[in-house]
């Protein structure tokens, strides 16, 4: 009877992980996606703590106590910081993965079989790379480490070197498993790699780096499937290190980088020019009031949110603000940069929570013919993704990063504190230009104001 259970529910699982991977790439369904992922994860853990492997539960009970009392308080923390709470979620995923390939090596070598050999290296080598990596992703993002590249020479070729030490000695344990003197050395090596691999990398393409350790942690995973003759493991780690590799590859199309640059961590010249001084240029200012007598004359708007209305946690006012120019008859727009904010899908998810229609939200790559024929170009808390610098200033960090072209509109608004730069460090052209009006405050407050300004226009 268990028997028979046991290959259902995993069934019932590897399509859970797929229909959720599926609702996940659109808002619209996004919730649902979460949910049914959930589910899924809940019926492979029921199914494999009915495996006939385990005679006992009381480590498998302390275990999940002790994950609960960590993972419960870590899933409370702000949005803003969730890229590093998933960067320490990789480092246990693939520590966890990295372990049972080594208990398994303890276990099974010298009689190992060569396939089960081969998949064991490759979960460990991947599993404690991305350990050590994400740990210093996690350090980096949450500023406890250097948050620039720190750069040496040779280092690519050292990096290179190492690695091809370590799949060197992966290759030969696949050939010798008995050489069990090399095993403590192959596993070093994979926890040097992570650090080293992070070393040269800055800030900015961290978020490209974070879903690649995804793919990494999945493709370990994946292995163990294989290592532990578990097809779920197979299927789940295959989509995670699948999913992974995509978003890496769609991140780095978004920020310009070439792939190769973020395998193998060649970041760090990119990042050095970043705190260029800025020139001396004066950027016209506004009143709430002023914004609200230009917002009221226009026909069309569009919203470009960034990583200020995330940390003003604006978004509420922003619905509200899309309430009333909606019902003064103008046409509102949200223009979505596939990085603004912290995280991919950051400002997506903030609107969601906020009621915005799905419908509003525009891809840059829909949105940006439209500037042209857009009255006001209102940016609330985006910085980076709106500079024009990336287009034709070969010297700037964000150089050939696809912008949202906000210049392009009538008149541009922008909602922030001060002239202070975003992410990448530097002054943005788009506020000095003759169109653009500066609205300094927080974003909360400054649309807050206009709400409501525009609700006693209206009354
Ligand atoms: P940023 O370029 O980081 O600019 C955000 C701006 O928000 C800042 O200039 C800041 O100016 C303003 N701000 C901060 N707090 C505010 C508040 N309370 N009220 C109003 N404004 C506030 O943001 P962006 O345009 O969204 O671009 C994202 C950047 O982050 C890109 O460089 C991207 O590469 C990088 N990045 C992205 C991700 C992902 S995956 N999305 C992850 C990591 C890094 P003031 O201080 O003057 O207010």
């Amino acid at each position: 009877m268990i028997d028979r259970a046991i290959p259902l529910l995993y069934l019932a699982a590897a399509v859970s992980f797929i229909l959720a991977l599926m609702w996940l790439s659109a808002v619209a369904t996004a919730r649902r996606g979460v949910l049914v992922g959930v589910a899924g994860m809940a019926l492979a853990v029921c199914g494999t703590l009915l495996r006939p492997e385990i005679v006992n539960y009381r480590w498998i009970a302390a275990a999940f106590v002790a994950g609960t009392v960590i993972g419960v308080p870590m899933a409370m923390m702000p949005m803003t910081a969730v890229p590093q709470r998933t960067a320490l979620s990789h480092a246990f995923g693939a520590l966890a993965a990295a372990l049972v390939g080594t208990a398994e090596y303890y276990l099974r070598a010298p009689g190992i079989d060569r396939f089960t050999m081969g998949a064991l290296s490759i979960e460990v080598l991947l599993g404690f790379l991305t350990f050590t990596a994400s740990l210093m992703a996690f350090g980096k993002l949450q500023e406890v480490l250097p948050t620039r590249p720190i750069t040496y020479r040779n280092q690519n070729v050292l990096n290179l070197s190492l690695f091809g030490l370590a799949a060197g000695a992966g290759a030969y344990l696949v050939v010798r498993p008995d050489t069990a003197w090399l095993f403590p050395l192959f596993i070093a090596m994979a926890l040097l790699f992570g650090v080293l691999l992070i070393l040269p990398i800055g800030g900015a393409d961290m978020p490209t780096v974070i879903s690649l350790l995804n793919s990494y942690a999945g493709l370990s995973a994946a292995a163990m499937g294989f290592v532990l003759n578990n097809k779920l493991l197979i299927i789940a780690g295959a989509l995670d290190g699948s999913s992974g590799f995509i978003l890496s590859v769609i991140m780095c199309r978004a920020m310009n980088r070439s792939f190769t640059n973020v395998l193998f961590g060649a970041f760090g010249q990119v990042q050095a020019g970043a705190a260029s001084e800025p020139e001396r240029r004066t950027a016209r200012s506004a009143t709430p009031e002023e914004a609200v007598d230009i917002l009221r004359a226009a026909s069309r708007v569009i919203v470009v949110p960034g990583y200020g209305m995330a940390v003003a946690q604006a978004q509420h006012k922003v619905r509200e603000l899309y309430d009333a120019l909606t019902k003064a008859g103008v046409d509102v727009k949200f223009a979505i940069h596939p990085v603004a904010g912290r995280m991919p899908g950051h400002m997506n998810v903030l609107l969601a929570e906020a009621d915005i229609p799905y419908d509003k939200l525009m891809e840059m790559d829909d949105v940006n013919s439209e500037f042209s024929q857009t009255d006001v170009a209102l940016v609330i808390g985006a910085n980076d993704v709106t500079n024009p610098a990336a287009r034709h200033d070969r010297g700037s960090p964000i150089y050939g990063m696809p912008i949202l072209d906000v210049d392009k509109a009538r008149t541009v608004m922008v909602v922030k504190r001060s002239m202070s730069p975003g992410f990448a460090g530097i002054d943005n052209e788009l506020y000095y230009m003759d169109r653009t009006l500066m609205v300094f405050g927080d974003a909360k407050a400054v649309v807050g104001g206009i709400v409501k300004e525009l609700a006693g226009a209206a009354g």
